[in-house]
C-alpha cells in the first residue's frame, strides 16, 4: 500500500485523492446537512465524512476497499475526531443497512464504474437507485455526475448544481426533508446561487458584441439557468455563443457575480484575420490569446505569427462571431 500524505493532509494513494469529494464541497454539503446524523456510503479516504464528523453529532462511514477504510481510519485518528464509526461492507448489503437504521441522512458520492460519460445511475457505485430502493430513511443525497439527465432520476429529489472555482464539478440531488430548493446551481467558494423561478425569459442571440463579452460559468448552460441568471444580475445581455465548450454573452452592462469568469472589453472589429494582424502593430501588445475555435494543430502557428510585433505589455484577446474577428482586453470583474 503506497502510503502518501497529500497536500490537505489526508493520508490515501493517488487513486485515493483523485476519487475523493474535493474539499470545498465537503465543507459546503456538511453545512447544508448540519447536524443530522449521517451514514456516508462508499466514504473512501473519508474527506467528505470528516466534514460531517465536525459538524454532525454522529456519523458512520461504510466503505467496500480495504484499502481506502484503512487510510480513512488513519485520517479520522489524525483528525481527533470521536464521533465516528466505520464500516467495512457492501452498502446494498442487507447487515450493513441494518446498521445505519439510526442514521437519520443517507449520504453518497459514489464511483464512477466506467470512465466517460454517465448515462445511467448503474454507472454508480453504490447505485443510488438501488440505495433508494432499500434503504428505509426518507433524507439522501448524492453526488452524481453534473452533466445527468434529470428525467432519468427517480423519485423529484431538489437538484443543485455546483461548480467549484468555475468549473462545473457535480450535481448534488436531495430527498426528503433536506430538500430546499427545486433547482438552483451555487458556485463554490462564494456559495453564489442562481435558484431556477417559474418565469422563463428568452435571451437573444447575436453575432454583434456589445462593449463587453463575458465568460460565462458553463454550470448555467447545464442547468438551464440562463434566464434567472439575468433575472439575478439585473441587466439585459445577449447570447454570443453557448456551446459544450463554453457560454459567452454580451452587454453594455457591467455584470457582477462569480458565474462571471471573464470579462473582456471589445476594442475593433475586423472583417478578416489579415486585416487584424495588420492592425496589431498599434497595439502595446504582449502577448496574444485565441479565443476562438481553431484546429490545435494551426494554434501555435498562428499565436507565433500574430505574436510577430509583440514588444509592449498587453495581453490581447481575439475572438469571432460570425465572419468577423475582435480584438479585446480582459477586465477585472
Ligand atoms: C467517489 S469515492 C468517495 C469519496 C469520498 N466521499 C471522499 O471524500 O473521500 C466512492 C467510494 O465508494 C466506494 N464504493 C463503491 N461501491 C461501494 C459499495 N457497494 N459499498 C460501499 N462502498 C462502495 C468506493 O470504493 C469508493 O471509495
Amino acid at each position: 500500500m503506497t502510503d502518501v500524505k497529500k497536500k490537505l493532509n489526508y493520508y490515501g494513494d493517488k487513486e485515493g485523492i483523485r476519487k475523493a469529494t474535493p474539499l470545498e464541497i465537503a465543507k459546503y454539503k456538511a453545512t447544508r446537512i448540519g447536524n443530522r446524523s449521517v451514514a456516508d456510503l462508499g466514504c473512501g479516504i473519508g474527506v467528505q465524512l470528516l466534514e460531517f464528523a465536525k459538524v454532525s453529532r454522529d456519523v458512520l462511514g461504510v466503505e467496500l476497499d480495504r484499502k481506502y477504510l484503512e487510510f480513512c481510519r488513519k485520517n479520522l485518528e489524525n483528525s481527533g475526531l470521536n464521533n465516528v464509526k466505520l464500516v467495512k461492507g457492501d452498502a446494498l448489503d442487507s447487515n450493513i443497512i441494518k446498521m445505519t437504521r439510526n442514521y437519520e441522512v443517507i449520504n453518497s458520492d459514489p464511483s464512477r464504474e466506467k470512465t466517460g460519460y454517465v448515462w445511467n445511475l448503474n454507472d454508480l457505485s453504490p447505485n443510488p437507485k438501488e440505495i433508494l430502493r432499500k434503504y428505509d430513511q426518507e433524507d439522501f443525497s448524492f453526488d452524481i455526475p453534473v452533466r445527468f439527465s434529470k428525467k432519468l432520476l427517480p423519485g423529484e429529489p431538489e437538484l443543485e448544481y455546483v461548480s467549484l472555482k468555475g468549473e462545473p464539478k457535480r450535481l448534488i440531488i436531495y430527498y426528503g426533508s433536506l430538500k430546499n430548493y427545486e433547482l438552483s446551481a451555487i458556485s463554490l467558494p462564494s456559495m453564489e446561487r442562481i435558484i431556477k423561478g417559474d418565469e422563463e425569459l428568452t435571451i437573444p442571440k447575436t453575432t454583434i458584441p456589445e462593449t463587453f463579452i463575458y465568460d460565462i460559468d458553463q454550470i448555467i448552460s447545464i442547468a438551464d439557468l440562463l434566464s434567472d441568471f439575468q433575472k439575478y444580475v439585473g441587466k439585459d445581455f445577449e447570447i454570443l455563443e453557448e456551446s459544450p465548450q463554453r457560454l459567452l454573452i454580451t452587454s453594455n452592462d457591467n455584470l457582477r457575480s462569480s458565474f462571471v469568469l471573464g470579462k473582456y472589453k471589445v476594442l475593433k472589429e475586423y472583417g478578416s484575420l489579415q486585416q487584424l494582424r495588420k492592425d496589431l502593430e498599434k497595439y502595446d501588445y504582449g502577448r496574444i490569446y485565441i479565443r476562438f475555435e481553431i484546429d490545435p494543430k494551426y494554434y501555435y502557428n498562428l499565436k507565433k505569427d500574430l505574436e510577430f510585433n509583440a514588444l509592449g505589455i498587453d495581453d490581447i484577446f481575439i475572438f469571432r462571431f460570425g465572419s468577423k474577428y475582435y480584438t479585446s482586453m480582459k477586465e477585472e470583474n
